[in-house]
């Protein structure tokens, strides 16, 4: 009993896999984005998997069907991420974008993911498009707008985003949390919630001040969103997304501020609004409609119906942690605006790597640069290693669960279903057409065929309709794996079928020459069809078949899938070439070492500088004339002996000779140098400062130290030894 299809496949279109009926029509036009990738820093394959593989796949099958399809992406360019990793790297954060950007769009065009554009949200096209947005929502007033308290750094005069806001965590007690979470222990904070919170730009307590920002009023359109995704998609879209969406729901709806005080952004088109940028989840979405326009003008097409005319099937690839974003609320912003809404969302789960959680601090990732650098670039004919890692990829897609890239893994998939049997097909049937048929393809004749010619013929059919079906159901996985089913069938009928054990003993049965040629007929077929089918996956191995079979590309036209007649009877096709390499156990040790390393100098770094967060550049101090430097009488010194301080993490104290007396100074250094280490260290003392007690013991002055970008401290010494007492000037 064939299994009903939901209901919205029908609607909107497509081939249920069970009836496989082509329904009442199919869409017009598709707009296939993956999720914008924050331009602070090199992706990795679990980036990869999740939105940019998927999407691309399912935008070069459509391709193949001739559909009308714009598969856009662009670098995320704004957020405090952004300013955040410029402090890190010491520089501006134009310069990161302009870094980032073009780095991500050369690994995307190394691995082969077929953007139509790669746009990047700082470009004015996309300033222009998010103002205007913001200004439509804004001029219907669809928002609101609330005035409240936030975190202000009065030295450099700026408010403080979450990230910029840095203290003791209150769950913890850690002292690496953020406004936005804590680094140890993971919870989610509000700046509210930190304990002692300091400016990570001047090390300051900031003051709290009053601001005001514009709010999407979420809780308005609560009964829209129970309608659109709790009853209208809740068969179709992933049951994981719509669970995502209903918790989400069901836990109320808040307003969410779309604008932020950063300097930072896409200006807030309002004139009360200096110092104001849009919240970068308010504009990074829109740069899908602005990635369209760059499309359009590029290519000289309209751009509005992919988003104004209904008959747009609008598909998000994201990550799982861009649900909520892109299934509530974007599609708000998009509804109020008067835009298509998103077909579907298929986000996918996380990608593990051997074992743990993928994590750039902790330096335990792959990213996509390394394997280019690795296996594609290194090697003639790397665009194997491409269609490897994509196979894999695609093998442990995390759709429905998390799931987990080993080296082992990638060696098994490439050496024992790549190689041994998709490979392997292709490559014994040509070897073998070339042995027995004179390297044409052979003639079939019908009247010799049997059960299982029939059956092959069948299987192939089938294929067709099954991978279909997994494709219009974004289920990669499962078509990828019918793909190879068909070439392990292939397989099965050329052992079966034994044509060189019919080829000895050709001078005997000079009929079984036939016999050969319907065999070899019908593999030559299936692989060409094999070409068609594995061709939205592994697009440079479809080619490199097309090229073996002296065929032009537009065979991998979709609508040839299923064909007995892909290859003319008689045409001569060229000697096989290997499609791919195996992984060699080498290869799966030095990756597995060169991880391991990764994380043992990450380790290092982390526990010397603790914490593992660079510091952020601190802004000048006020100006001061001379007369005020003058007062501080520096002097040059010795340190003589040093004990920890009892309960006191951080106190050392030292005896520092200055020449003409000896001092004791304690010194908050405990957690850099052992006692050990400092004695005998030449030092630069503030000799006049105030004594002052802590812990009971008298400190009579002040070490200068200076503090790298890490976070690590170096002494501050005259460059050769000098007597003690030298004034510093
Ligand atoms: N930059 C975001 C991230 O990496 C994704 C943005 S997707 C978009 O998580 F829709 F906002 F563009
Ligand atoms: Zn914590």
């Amino acid at each position: 009993m064939p299994k009903k299809c939901p209901k919205s496949f029908i609607t909107f279109g497509y081939f249920c896999r069970h009836e496989t009926i082509p329904m009442n029509h199919l869409p017009k036009r598709y707009l296939i984005t993956s999720a914008l990738p924050y331009a602070n820093g090199l992706k990795h394959i679990g980036h990869l998997a999740g939105a940019y593989i998927p999407a691309d796949i399912y935008a070069r099958y459509l391709r193949a069907q001739k559909r009308d399809v714009v598969f856009v992406c662009g670098s995320d360019e704004h957020g405090t991420a952004i300013p955040i990793q410029a402090m890190k790297e010491g520089t501006t954060p134009q310069a990161i974008i302009d870094k980032y950007h073009q780095a991500m769009k050369e690994d995307f065009a190394d691995l082969q993911i077929s953007f139509d554009v790669y746009h990047r949200t700082s470009d004015p096209l996309h300033h222009e498009t998010s103002r205007e947005f913001f200004s439509y929502l804004h001029e219907r007033g669809e928002l609101e707008t609330k005035e409240t308290e936030q975190y202000y750094d009065e030295a450099s005069d700026t408010f403080l985003a979450d990230r910029f806001i840095k203290g003791t965590c209150p769950h913890c007690k850690s002292n690496r949390a953020f406004g936005d979470q804590c680094e140890s222990c993971g919870t989610a904070l509000s700046p509210d919630e930190l304990i002692d919170p300091v400016s990570t730009i001047s090390g300051n307590k900031p003051i709290k001040k009053k601001t005001s920002h514009w709010y999407l009023p979420l809780a308005k359109h609560e009964q829209f969103l129970r309608d659109w995704i709790l009853d209208q998609h809740k068969d179709d879209w992933r049951p994981s997304v719509v669970g995502q969406c209903k918790s989400w729901i069901d836990g109320g709806l808040q307003s969410r501020a779309v604008t932020r005080d950063l300097n930072w952004g896409v200006q807030v088109p309002l004139e009360d609004a200096a110092g104001k940028v849009l919240y970068v989840w308010f504009d990074a979405p829109i740069g899908y409609i602005s990635a369209t326009k760059q499309w359009a003008l590029d290519n000289d097409k309209d751009w509005k119906p992919y988003w104004y005319d209904n008959d747009t099937q609008l598909v998000h690839f994201i990550g799982k942690d861009n649900i909520v974003f892109h299934c509530i609320i974007f599609p708000v912003m998009l509804k109020l605006h008067g835009n298509v809404l998103p077909t579907n969302v298929p986000a996918n789960e996380f990608l593990n790597l051997e074992g743990d959680k993928m994590s750039t601090s902790r330096n335990w990732k792959l990213e996509m640069r390394d394997f280019i650098n690795d296996f594609v670039k290194k090697e003639n004919g790397g665009d194997q290693c491409v269609d490897m890692l994509r196979y894999y990829l695609t093998q442990i897609a995390p759709e429905s669960k998390d799931s987990e890239f080993t080296w082992k893994g990638f060696q098994d998939a490439v050496n024992s279903e790549l190689v041994s049997i998709f490979g392997n097909y292709i490559n014994r049937a040509f070897v073998l057409m070339h042995k027995l048929c004179g390297g044409k393809v052979p003639r079939f004749v019908e009247e010799l065929a049997d059960e299982k010619d029939h059956q092959l013929v069948r299987d192939i059919a089938e294929m067709k309709s099954k991978v279909e079906a997994s494709l219009e159901h974004y289920k990669f996985r499962e078509g990828l794996f019918d793909v190879i089913d068909l070439a392990r069938k292939g397989n099965k009928y050329m052992q079966e079928k034994e044509p060189w054990i019919l080829a000895k003993s050709l001078a005997e049965n000079p009929g079984n020459q036939q016999k050969i040629d319907n065999c070899m007929h019908h593999c030559l077929q299936l692989a060409a069809n094999l070409a068609v089918l594995i061709n939205p996956f592994l697009p440079s191995t479809a080619k490199k078949i097309c090229g073996m079979m002296k065929v032009v590309d537009k065979m991998l036209d979709w609508e040839n899938a299923g064909s007995m007649k892909l290859l003319s009877v008689g045409y001569s096709l060229r000697e096989p070439q290997l499609l791919f390499r195996k992984i060699e156990d080498e290869e799966v040790a030095q990756q597995m070492e060169k991880l391991k390393a990764g994380l043992i100098m990450a380790e290092g770094k982390s526990a010397e500088n603790n914490p593992v967060e660079e510091k952020a550049p601190q802004a000048l101090k006020g100006e001061i004339v001379y007369d005020d430097f003058a007062k501080i009488d520096l002097r040059s010194g010795i340190i003589t002996s040093a004990q920890k301080v009892p309960k006191a993490d951080k106190l050392l104290q030292l005896e520092v000779d200055l020449g003409f007396e000896k001092r004791t100074i304690l010194s908050g250094i405990a957690m850099h140098f052992q006692p050990e280490e400092v004695i005998g260290k030449q030092v630069v003392v503030v000799a006049n400062l105030a004594p002052r007690k802590m812990r009971g013991i008298d400190s009579n002055g002040m070490i200068l130290m200076a503090e790298d970008k890490e976070g690590k401290l170096h002494f501050v010494q005259p460059e050769n030894a000098i007597a003690p007492g030298a004034t510093v000037s």
